[in-house]
């Protein structure tokens, strides 16, 4: 751990992408790593959308990276409300309302799904999904961006490609699954990346 290391809160520690960041950000801070579900390092089981959670376990916290969520392109408006929308909006207001410093957020190029093939996305260009899942990802965006508006917070949004331990099918994946592809071998970089976003 580097020295003076951070209170670091982590959503969602029990999921791929937790799983991965969670040894990484456990050499530089001190984490709390929390999910609904168990697994590896996981210190507590929480529902974000339980009022009150998010502003208890953000007490004290310097840093918090929201990784919890319903991850899948296809899901339904009832499987998407719970973890994307409420808990998303339960983690900025707690962020806001308790002064986190920092406010990591994961969003998805699903985000910005709706452009066509041939226009090369720009970061200044606004979300255009192509799916329920990519607005709400687009509603974590905004929810960062009120964030970093009218708080101390600081914000970090992270636009997240297709993380799979394994290459995408080259019959089943479309060009763009493949492009987006964030592979482990050779390690990404996203699990430092998301470390030093602290
Ligand atoms: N996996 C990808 O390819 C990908 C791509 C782009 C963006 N993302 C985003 O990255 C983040 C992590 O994705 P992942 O693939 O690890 O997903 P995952 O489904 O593996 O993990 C998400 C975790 O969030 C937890 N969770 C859900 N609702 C919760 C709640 N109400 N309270 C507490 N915890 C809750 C789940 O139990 C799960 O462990 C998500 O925000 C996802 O939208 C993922």
């Amino acid at each position: 751990m580097r020295p003076n290391p951070l209170r670091v809160l982590l959503t969602g520690a029990a999921g791929r992408l937790g799983q991965t960041v969670l040894p990484a950000l456990r050499t530089r801070h001190d984490v709390r790593a929390v999910d609904l579900l168990p697994g590896p390092g996981v210190d507590e089981h929480v529902d974000l959308t339980t009022p009150g959670t998010c502003l208890r376990l953000f007490d004290g916290v310097q840093a918090v990276v929201h990784l919890a969520a319903n991850p899948d392109p296809e899901a339904d408006w009832d499987a998407l409300l719970p973890a994307n929308v409420l808990a998303s909006h339960a983690v900025a207001q707690a962020a806001k309302d308790r002064g986190v410093p920092r406010l990591v957020l994961a969003s998805s190029l699903q985000a910005m799904s709706g452009y066509p093939d041939e226009h090369q996305v720009r970061v200044e260009d606004p979300p255009r999904p192509a799916n329920l899942y990519g607005a709400t990802k687009a509603w974590v965006e905004a929810l960062g961006s009120w964030v970093a508006a009218t708080s101390s917070t600081t914000v970090v949004l992270l636009r997240i490609g297709n993380f799979s331990p394994s290459v995408p099918d080259p019959v089943m994946a479309t060009p763009r699954d493949v492009a987006a592809w964030l592979s482990l071998d050779p390690p990404p970089r996203f699990e430092q990346r998301t470390a030093r976003a602290c």
